[in-house]
């Protein structure tokens, strides 16, 4: 085959810095690779790779957090699914000739932010009659492990309701996890009384390993409990936090070395309508006395159990910068399910206390615990101020004059009261278009520091738009790639080809790194089987959790992240090709960490000089990413087909290479002497 003189040249003159898309060819192809390793290099951001956590796909209640009971509140309603009712996931029980009844009241609630709770009346004891929760797709134990069980109950009678039944005497009330068979795994015994609402708690140790238990409360003799927050954790969440997170997944996050957070939406934060945006004040304090709501965006249910202070915790724990969004004043434009035309804004007069709450959380996070909010924060368990530098304001709004009216009097108060914070600011929902347009126009006239980017492309358009930021204006605002993703041509499977397609798009922000400080995949995690968007980064059940070949892209360029950008170029491929690379210096460890993506089915032959330094042997180790096909996927239940495979080696500065077909290899080369 003969390739057209113009594209030979084209070729030979490939410089990765300004790397287009090439084809697949069957032979394999030949470049050089040179890295400016003697040179200090560019500085870039050290923080480029982390994570954006929203609730979508089952990812806070019945993923991240760690309860394992739904409906733990009897907060759950027709406005989140049709078929929804404050007893959803729950059973009554009659056990051996019991009988009895279950209702719903809201007469004497916990606490006003949190109005149902469950009456179970027992009118014949027998063996018991109660409540059964099977949780989210039944209840994973592990035998021997505990589990933190509890409850709030007050005692409504005894005997018959209205009659003379002895109300001095307790109710006694069974605590169980149960197998599906029936088995009774693990047991308490509690008895609630009095008339004020109480705390009951039991640790359970159940017998068996089993993925589909129920937990179960039986009441003993006639009268009537009334029950709220019926909860059941692990002991061991991630940390051991108590109302932590569950620990497989969290480690599955904190895995990837992510640098910030950003949470708790995308679309949940702006949500339903104006009035209905997430508010996270109704987020902290005891989780009892928060306000569960329906997730607006994702139509099902948010206990909050998972609030602010957990998710500062969790970035915390990860050693990650906390980067919280909040509504910019106005809804989503597909409010009220309108295309596209339903952006509604907060009124004006309104504004000034929605602000208000926007400051609180300055506070709240980094006040001292003497002043009101951070005292909020303080009595939660951290005196310590979180230290919140970022905070963004909006979310892929449209860029309408209700949205810039509002956004400017955000970022003003922001400015004047807080400047130690950078404001995000957002350029809608796509690379290019009106919105992009508008809001990196209006970005240039406030002159923010930085702006949020998204992106849910196909493949070929990583490959294609390599040189996008090579282009940007230095003196403008940061770039945060906060949401983006390939979409392969299957949109239910993370192929590789997708994860190569966001790997090669990472050489080019490493290579950016001086103005796209921030860049996160989208979206994180979705269970199985509630999955409202595809692809995601990880997939779990209840007891297992899936890395996607996507997942480990982001985790080799978060393990091997550096801080300063070598000058990274490619001359001589003799074919096109599909290639990216990048190298970048960690400062700390010294070590030069290099990257290179090949995206074509076959195999490319490279020279690799790493121009500047000794002619010596250095130790390396090298990771490779490959799988059989671009197609290739980890699949549920199945050993991963693509994952990482590590070497050690020695090398030289100049050394050949052949990067294996559809690879992202990463070699990390020790420099400092030991
Ligand atoms: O990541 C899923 C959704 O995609 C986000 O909520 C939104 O910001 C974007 O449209």
């Amino acid at each position: 085959m003969t390739l057209a003189p113009r594209i030979i040249a084209c070729a030979l003159a490939a410089v990765l810095t300004g790397f287009g898309s090439f084809h697949a060819s069957a032979q394999p192809h030949s470049a050089t690779l040179t890295v400016q390793a003697g040179e200090p290099g560019k500085p870039i951001s050290p923080n480029l790779v982390g994570i954006f956590f929203e609730d979508l796909n089952y990812a806070a209640d019945g993923g991240l957090y760690a309860e394992l009971i739904q409906n733990r509140s009897f907060e759950y309603s027709p406005v989140e699914q049709s078929s929804w009712t404050p007893l959803s996931f729950w059973e009554l029980q009659k056990r051996g000739g019991g009988d009895g009844s279950l209702a719903v009241s809201s007469m004497r609630p916990i606490h006003v932010n949190n109005p149902h709770y469950a009456m179970l009346s027992v009118r014949t004891p027998g063996d018991g009659v109660g409540l059964a929760n099977t949780g989210f797709d039944g209840i994973p134990l592990t035998a021997g492990q505990t589990y933190d069980a509890s409850f709030w109950a007050y005692q409504a009678y005894m005997g018959i309701m209205w009659g003379r039944g002895d109300n001095s005497k307790p109710m006694p009330v069974t605590l169980r996890l149960e197998a599906r068979d029936g088995d009774v795994l693990a047991e308490a015994k509690l008895v609630v009384e009095g008339r004020e609402w109480r705390k009951l708690s039991a640790k359970l140790k159940p017998s068996r390993t089993v993925q589909d238990a129920r937990l179960v409360l039986l009441a003993h003799e006639q009268g009537a409990v009334c029950l709220d927050m019926i909860s059941l954790f692990p002991e061991q969440t991630f940390r051991r936090r108590p109302n932590g997170l569950r620990a497989d997944l969290t480690q599955a996050i904190a895995d990837l070395h992510p640098k910030f957070v950003r949470f708790p939406g995308g679309c949940l934060v702006h949500a339903g309508s104006v009035r209905r945006y997430y508010n996270w004040k109704d987020t902290i304090g005891p989780v009892e006395q928060r306000r569960a709501q329906p997730n607006f965006s994702w139509g099902y249910h948010q206990t909050m159990g998972l609030g602010y202070f957990e998710y500062f915790q969790f970035c915390a724990d990860l050693g990650a910068i906390p980067l919280p969004v909040v509504s910019a004043g106005v809804s989503c434009q597909h409010a009220g399910h309108s295309p596209g035309r339903g952006q509604e804004g907060l009124p004006l007069e309104e504004m000034p206390a929605y602000i208000q709450d926007i400051l609180d959380l300055i506070e709240w996070a980094n006040g001292p615990a003497t002043s009101p909010w951070g005292g909020k924060r303080a009595a939660a368990g951290c005196p310590e101020p979180f230290g919140l530098k970022y905070l963004g304001v909006g979310n892929e709004e449209a860029i309408t004059p209700a949205f810039k009216e509002r956004f400017q009097m955000i970022y003003e108060a922001l400015r004047q009261k807080h400047p130690e914070i950078v404001v995000v600011g957002t350029t809608g929902p796509f690379a290019s278009g009106e919105d992009y347009d508008h809001g990196w126009a209006f970005a240039r006239e406030l002159r923010l520091p930085m702006v949020d980017e998204h992106y849910y492309v196909a493949p070929q358009w990583f490959w294609d738009n390599l040189q996008r930021y090579d282009k940007y204006d230095r003196a403008s605002a940061k770039v945060y790639v906060g949401e983006y993703a390939a979409h392969d041509r299957d949109r239910r499977r993370n192929s590789l080809r997708s994860a190569l397609a966001e790997a090669a798009g990472l050489t080019s922000f490493e290579r950016n790194g001086d103005i796209v400080h921030f860049a996160s995949y989208a979206p994180l995690l979705a269970r199985q089987g509630h999955t409202q968007w595809h692809p995601d980064l990880l997939y779990f059940t209840g007891t297992d959790v899936i890395r996607t070949p996507n997942y480990y892209v982001q985790q080799l360029f978060g393990q091997h992240s550096g801080d300063h950008y070598l000058t990274t170029t490619l001359t001589g491929a003799e074919k096109p090709a599909r290639l990216a690379a990048s190298a970048v210096r960690d400062s700390q460890s010294g070590d030069l960490i290099l990257k290179l993506v090949n995206g074509d089915g076959s195999p490319a032959t490279l020279q690799v000089q790493l121009a500047g330094l000794a002619n010596a042997e250095y130790q390396a180790i090298r990771i490779v990413l490959a799988g059989p096909s671009a197609d290739a996927f980890n699949d549920v239940g199945q050993a991963p087909t693509v994952q990482p495979v590590s070497t050690e080696q020695s090398l030289k500065p100049a050394f050949a290479y052949e990067a294996p077909p559809n690879s992202l290899t990463v070699f990390r080369i020790r420099l400092a002497a030991k």
